[in-house]
């Protein structure tokens, strides 16, 4: 198989941060050579995640330039390096979580690699693993969500917003989640969610408030970031958690800890990549994430695939809030 390998392939790769302008889709990148621990995997399918657009723009420092953008892929093992590859090998379908994912080919650490079961059809895998696991680990460790809860979801009908909807719909929670658009309120209830306010136009902490008798919810799960903080802190239950992960809306600016103590909140602003950092917690929540799947329990929507010569439409869309669901990219067009 290995003879097949070109020398060369298609990628996206910065120069330098900023705009769309930046994305440069490239012929001629040299295919990787693998190193001990290393499998080279030919993608089939890319995902897009928002931090991706931070590392285009800069808002996260990319730790080299020139730089491969993308974070997750499924594909084929065509190549293998030396040492422990966690049972991985040449053929094997796999899906990966770690750098260079915009390009036809990478080359991942085997750790950072595991083998896609049969029963995950084309796409799902690369649809899943970052937004699937991020909202896996969050209503598990950053607020360990229980049945009868109530808890608010921003950004319902987003690629994350969706599977915390149906992973919290699985756990029986009471899901309020925020959308833009009738559209997308029409998709997160059919996903699970309770109830829906439409926070372009309606009263966030009112309507919350009223449904919760007064309460507020227990956890707040704010991937927006600085146009929902206040309206999160202000809606967290007492003794609640406000957990916030992302920043679509720009990031939350400096705070001053001294709020959280009128209602004993929690804080918290975690990472995936910290909760899945030991194979052993890669292995665990990935398996998880596979058996959701195949036990038909969670319905992933893509929103489209791009090709990869697109991937600037794909960034404006998912910037420009017009998407529902995953993102994917095809590195062979
Ligand atoms: N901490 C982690 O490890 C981690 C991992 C994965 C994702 N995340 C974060 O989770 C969030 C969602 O990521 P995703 O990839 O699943 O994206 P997404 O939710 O599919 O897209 C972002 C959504 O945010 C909403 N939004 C509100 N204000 C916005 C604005 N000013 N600009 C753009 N979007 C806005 C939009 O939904 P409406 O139109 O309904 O408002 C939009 O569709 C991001 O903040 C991302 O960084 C964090």
């Amino acid at each position: 198989m290995a003879s097949s390998i070109p020398a060369t392939q298609k990628a996206v790769i910065i120069e330098k941060t900023g705009g769309l302008e930046v994305l440069q889709h490239k012929t001629d990148v040299p295919v990787p050579a693998v190193v001990d621990g290393q499998i080279l995997v030919k993608n089939d399918y890319t995902g897009v995640n928002f931090i991706d657009t931070y590392f285009r723009t800069g808002l996260y420092p990319a730790s080299h330039l020139p730089y491969i953008l993308g974070r997750e892929a499924e594909g084929t093992v065509v190549k293998t390096g030396g040492g422990n590859l966690y049972g991985l090998k040449e053929g094997d379908r796999v899906l990966w979580i770690s750098e260079g994912a915009y390009a036809e080919y990478t080359a991942v650490d085997a750790s950072n690699a595991i083998k896609i079961p049969e029963g995950v059809a084309p796409k799902i895998a690369a649809a899943s693993a970052i937004q699937g696991l991020t909202a896996l680990t969050l209503v598990r460790e950053a607020h360990r969500v229980e049945k009868g809860d109530w808890v608010l979801v921003h950004a319902a009908a987003g690629g994350t917003g969706l599977w915390l909807v149906q992973l919290l719909n699985a756990i029986g929670a009471n899901t309020i989640g925020t959308v833009s658009t009738p559209e997308k309120a029409e998709l997160a209830l059919k996903a699970g969610a309770t109830h829906i306010v439409n926070y372009s136009h309606e009263d966030v902490k009112q309507k919350v408030l009223e449904l919760t008798g007064g309460k507020g919810v227990i956890a707040v799960f704010d991937g927006v970031g600085k146009s929902t903080f206040d309206v999160s802190l202000e809606v967290v239950a007492r003794k609640g958690t406000l957990v916030s992960f992302g920043n679509a809306s720009g990031p939350v600016p400096p705070f001053s800890i001294a709020r959280l103590s009128a209602k004993n909140v929690r804080l918290l602003r975690p990472s995936l990549l910290s909760y899945i950092a030991t194979r052993d917690e890669f292995e665990y929540y990935v398996n998880e994430l596979f058996g959701f799947i195949t036990g038909g329990k969670i319905d992933v929507r893509i929103h489209g695939v791009y090709p990869l010569s697109e991937v600037a439409r794909a960034h404006a869309d998912l910037e420009g809030r017009k998407t529902t669901g995953k993102l994917l990219l095809d590195p062979s067009k």
